[in-house]
């Protein structure tokens, strides 16, 4: 875990039933000795709340670009220079999407194009969503451009489909993280 002590992970959450993991794995990413801070997207807060995050992160949770007492100090470019690390776990088809092309219309995707910290994607969707071609396009479009995509895991899935979109479970994410 000596490569995640001391770094500064910005943890994305985005909109998708694999969200309630992100807590467990806010906790492991402190127990491997890193900083982490969390950013939801407005679809994440339907699956798991920012106290939860909050309280395991020991950081104040944003979830909005337009937050007028944090963007007083420009708060998404501070967040986009703090990190070390970008992870978004669970990434999102439309977050996989919006990054790939570029979009910049919510906190989460603004900060990454505003990073130069290394962006980690774990996605998680439904196995049809994942074999979409536009999804493999885009997951081609983000690896090619240095974003490293872990998974996803093949098995049942909470839509009660059987295949590939599962995320990767939280203790695998470290473990990769700390590789
Ligand atoms: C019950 C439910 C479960 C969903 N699960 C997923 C999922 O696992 N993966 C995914 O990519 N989208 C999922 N979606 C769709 C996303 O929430 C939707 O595309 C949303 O716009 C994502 O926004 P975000 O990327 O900004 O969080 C789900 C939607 C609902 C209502």
């Amino acid at each position: 875990m000596a490569v995640l002590a001391g770094q500064r992970v910005l943890l994305g959450v985005t909109g998708g039933i694999a969200a309630y993991k992100s807590a467990d794995l806010v906790r492991r990413l402190r127990e491997a000795g890193a900083e982490v801070r969390v950013v939801m997207t407005e679809g994440a807060r339907h699956f798991i709340t920012a106290t939860t995050l909050q309280a395991l992160s020991g950081q104040p949770v944003r979830d909005s670009l337009w937050d007028e007492s944090a963007e007083a100090a420009m708060g998404h470019i501070e967040l986009a220079r703090w990190a070390t690390r970008i992870v978004i776990a669970p990434a999102s088809a439309n977050a996989l999407a919006k990054l790939a092309h570029g979009l910049a219309d919510d906190l989460l995707t603004t900060l990454c194009l505003a990073s130069e910290a290394p962006l980690v994607l774990v996605p998680a969707m439904n196995r049809v969503m994942w074999a979409h071609p536009a999804t493999r396009q885009n997951a081609d479009l983000l690896r090619a451009r240095g974003a490293t995509i872990l998974g996803p895991a093949e098995g049942d899935q909470a839509c009660g489909e059987t295949g590939p979109g599962r995320m990767l479970e939280p203790a695998q994410i470290v473990q990769a993280l700390s590789a």
